[in-house]
């Protein structure tokens, strides 16, 4: 448990607060986990909503916690953290002196700012704090995505943040790195002897990771259509996760190495640029469909607009070129509104080196090791077996399966509850690193910059499919084709 600290959340009535933060910061107490003498200082803009704040949290915890995990009685507890504070992020005037007063001067507190604010007033925010004199050794900043919108932007607010805070203080979310599934990544592949040489292009064909949503535009079109599929996902979390699987084991399991290894991959991307954008790049939005017995709109009607060419869905086929994975293409996929929700990393193998039975036997299929990251968290690892009770040999494929959601049956993992905890225990193995950041930007920034020059249109599917027929058609052209959950 980490020491009692203090988390002032600017941007407090906000949507990620109430959805996520507040849950998380729950859930946390609710479990023990954290100290005696916590504080939470949820930062409203007006007055008012600060008086109210109690009831907006209390609603947001009873329609936003898991069923059974709301309870009056730890509500009464947990009251007791919140202290709301109403200032002007953006104007360092008296009412800052309120959230002075509550810090108090007690050096040796932790203290964390979370900045769950649009990143435009990040500067101003972190200016303010240091104005106020309330950044002390001990004071930590949290930000979350979309960190800029491109590699200059994001690298001006990393500068801004930069002058305040030193880069160790800065914690940057990637909230998939939370998820206890995502971690498991690692363990799998650094504790397990068995995938250590069969993990790079001697053995493997390719790999498919795909992170499909059922939701479309939940109430934040004006975001969303200014940032599309690749900005909001692609940037992050699905390179994020290519990481994980294509680097290079770290010395140790801490931060300065895991980042180390993370940055090496992205510098190893191909890059995709000009007419190489139109051949390893597929851009969907949904048009009106049937999600299982519902008819959903499409983006536009979402959107309420009569045109936009903002992607609802990207498709990739990438390359690291780099020794282990030289010529294994890597195909990334994300979309809304399609059939299922789904995180899912496919490891193709090759086929057999020599084939040792005769036709008879039927099709020897090359293994497959499937790792669903969510809904829910197994592995499968796809094999060829003898057909048993049959005097001729014939061959079929078994599948070895281990459901580790039913291994853990109460299991409920948080990544906010995980990220914020150890952002307060001062642990950046999970956050991101500002060379990162900048990596993945550069290597996203040509392909929306060839976009936007050739006035690119994004292919059209169905609400509730697998996205635009252009994405199997990308796969097919290699003689692959996508494995759908
Ligand atoms: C967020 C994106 O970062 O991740 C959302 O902004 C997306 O658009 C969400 O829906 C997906 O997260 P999860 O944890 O539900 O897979």
């Amino acid at each position: 448990m980490a020491n009692p600290f203090d988390m002032v959340l600017f941007g407090g009535g906000g949507d990620l607060a109430l959805r996520k933060l507040i849950p998380a910061l729950y859930r946390a107490h609710m479990e023990g986990s954290l100290a005696e003498g916590c504080r939470i200082l949820p930062v409203c803009r007006r007055q008012d909503d600060a008086d109210q704040y109690l009831d907006t949290a209390q609603d947001a915890l009873k329609k936003h916690l898991r069923d059974g995990e709301y309870s009056d009685s730890v509500w009464k507890e947990f009251s007791q953290l919140l202290r709301p504070v109403a200032l002007d992020i953006a104007v360092p005037d008296e009412q800052w002196d309120q959230l002075a007063d509550i810090l108090g001067a007690d050096e040796a507190r932790g203290r964390l700012f979370y900045l769950a604010i649009p990143p435009g007033v990040f500067g101003p925010c972190c200016e303010n704090l240091s104005l106020k004199g309330l950044i002390n050794e001990q004071s930590r900043v949290v930000v979350e995505k979309p960190l800029g919108y491109n590699a200059q932007t994001s690298d001006e607010i990393n500068s801004k943040i930069a002058s305040y805070f030193p880069e160790n203080n800065i914690f940057r979310i990637d909230h998939y790195l939370g998820k206890e599934t995502v971690q498991n990544l690692l363990a799998l592949r650094f504790s397990n002897v068995l995938f250590e040489h069969l993990w790079d292009a001697s053995t493997i064909d390719h790999i498919q990771i795909s992170i499909s949503e059922t939701v479309g535009l939940e109430g934040r079109a004006g975001f969303y259509d200014d940032t599309g599929a690749l900005r909001d996902m692609v940037q992050n979390h699905l390179l994020q996760l290519l990481c994980l699987i294509a680097m290079e084991s770290p010395n140790k399991m801490c931060a300065k190495n895991i980042r180390a290894e993370k940055i090496k991959v992205l510098e190893a991307l191909r890059p995709l640029v000009g007419e190489g954008v139109d051949k390893n790049v597929v851009r969907g939005q949904y048009v009106a469909g049937g999600l299982g017995t519902q008819l959903v709109p499409g983006y536009l009607e979402e959107l309420e607009a009569a045109g936009s060419n903002t992607e609802t869905f990207v498709a990739i086929r990438a390359h690291i070129d780099n020794w282990r994975w030289a010529g294994v293409p890597f195909y990334l996929r994300t979309g809304k509104r399609m059939e299922k929700r789904c995180a899912e990393i496919v490891i193709q193998y090759k086929k057999v080196s020599h084939r040792v039975y005769d036709e008879s036997a039927g099709d020897i299929i090359p293994n497959r090791l499937v790792i669903r990251l969510q809904p829910e968290e197994s592995i499968k690892l796809v094999l060829m077996a003898k057909k048993m009770d049959s005097l001729t040999t014939e061959l079929q494929p078994a599948e070895l399966n281990l459901t580790l959601s039913d291994t853990y049956d109460s299991f409920r993992s948080d990544a906010y509850k995980r990220l914020m905890l150890d952002a307060a225990a001062n642990n950046s193995a999970l956050f991101i690193h500002r060379d990162e950041v900048a990596a993945a930007w550069s290597w996203v920034d040509p392909i929306i910059d060839y976009w936007r020059e050739t006035n690119s249109q994004p292919h059209l599917y169905r609400a509730g499919s697998w996205g635009p027929q252009a994405a199997s058609e990308l796969l097919a052209r290699d003689g692959r084709h996508w494995f759908n959950p």
